[in-house]
């Protein structure tokens, strides 16, 4: 409806420069341009390559969002930037950008947190958010379980990884394996072929002890460790490694893992809705255990189409739309970026 508000949204926290357009709660517009490719030679993401793709990113973006929307900078009531977390200098490019914008339009800006605007994006997919709603979110960057009884002011940590990322596992992991970079989508197809019980790779913090002192915490680093020694000790032995096989185990005992503890979540919070954003989303099986695991618990699923799991600029859009709809007013215009931005911190 043309008095809902119309918000852009900018996100350059990695190695995606999104430009999202929303009006409301609706979307209009997603442009991302990706630098992957330029980081795939080095197996990770370079934050200074990244910064540079988004510099060089940020106006054509702009400018694709503004006229696939059939929209005017003037027409915008606010614009929406992702403060952090995620690599300083990335982070730096879209609100500076973002600055700009404001000041030269004279709209209000509103500086919001990466992970809240990857819960937020759901609205625009699936319509109002239940809350409060249990969120998993799964990237190259950050592994989350998040209790969100308010995604525009009270967003709850109740764990995350201890170390890599669950993207980042399935990138190394890849890597041993001889995928190419990024992994994940490579590992998700090779284990499509393998058998995801061949090999019992460990599940990290899941029983006992550890599970009651890290109960919604991930650790990945122990098992892409795992895979590494037995991928060598076949190598050593002279046996062909059988890819899918490890492939398929390995993703087993991650999906295994971050479904479990979502699910458990749902059920010590008392929810009834799960969000799974992020990268990771994307990957098959997660999303085929998580629909079953969640039929039994009697539990909705809501999982955002693959292109608003990734880092996009609607999911920032869509967040700035929420906090302009519940009546929270804009940040200051010297508003700081965050790298490791709280993510109880829903506004700068
Ligand atoms: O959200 P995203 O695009 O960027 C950030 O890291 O913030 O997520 C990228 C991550 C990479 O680690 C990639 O390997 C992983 O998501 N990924 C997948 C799949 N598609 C992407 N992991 C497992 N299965 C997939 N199908
Ligand atoms: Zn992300």
């Amino acid at each position: 409806m043309a008095d809902e508000p119309l918000v852009l949204g900018i996100e350059t926290s990695c190695d995606e420069t999104g430009v999202g357009i929303v009006r409301g709660e609706t979307l209009l517009v997603d442009a991302v341009a990706s630098s992957v490719e330029e980081h795939a030679r080095f197996g990770g993401v370079v934050p200074e390559i990244a910064s540079r793709a988004h510099l060089e990113a940020m106006v054509p973006m702009i400018e694709r969002a503004c006229h696939g929307a059939g929209v005017a900078l003037r027409d915008l009531d606010a614009i929406a930037v992702t403060s952090g977390p995620g690599l300083a200098g990335a982070l730096l490019v879209g609100v500076a950008s973002a600055k700009s914008l404001a000041v030269a339009l004279s709209t209000p800006i509103y500086g919001v947190n990466h992970l809240a605007a990857h819960v937020a994006v759901d609205i625009v997919e699936h319509g109002p958010l239940p809350e409060p709603a249990v969120a998993l979110l799964v990237s190259g960057g950050h592994s989350s379980l998040l209790l969100v009884p308010d995604v525009t002011h009270d967003v709850r940590a109740l764990g995350s990884t201890m170390d890599d990322a669950a993207g980042e596992a399935f990138d190394k992991v890849a890597r041993v394996l001889g995928l190419p970079f990024p992994g994940g989508p490579h590992v998700d197809r090779a284990a499509r072929q393998g058998d995801r019980i061949a090999i019992d790779f460990p599940r990290a913090l899941s029983t006992g002890r550890d599970l009651q002192r890290h109960r919604f915490d991930f650790s990945f680093s122990g098992l892409k460790t795992a895979v590494a020694r037995w991928v060598e000790a076949k190598q050593r032995a002279g046996e062909p490694v059988p890819v899918a096989d490890v492939a398929a185990s390995f993703q087993e005992a991650v999906v295994d893992v971050l479904t479990r503890k979502a699910l458990l979540a749902c059920r010590e919070h008392d929810v009834d809705h799960l969000l799974i954003g992020g990268g990771v989303a994307a990957n098959s099986r997660l999303r085929a255990l998580a629909q079953q695991r969640c039929d039994t618990a009697g539990v909705t699923l809501r999982v955002p189409r693959p292109g608003l799991c990734t880092d996009n600029g609607a999911m920032v859009a869509a967040l700035g739309a929420q906090l302009l709809a519940r009546g929270h007013g804009p940040s200051d215009l010297d508003l700081p970026t965050d790298s490791s931005m709280p993510v109880e911190l829903v506004q700068a």
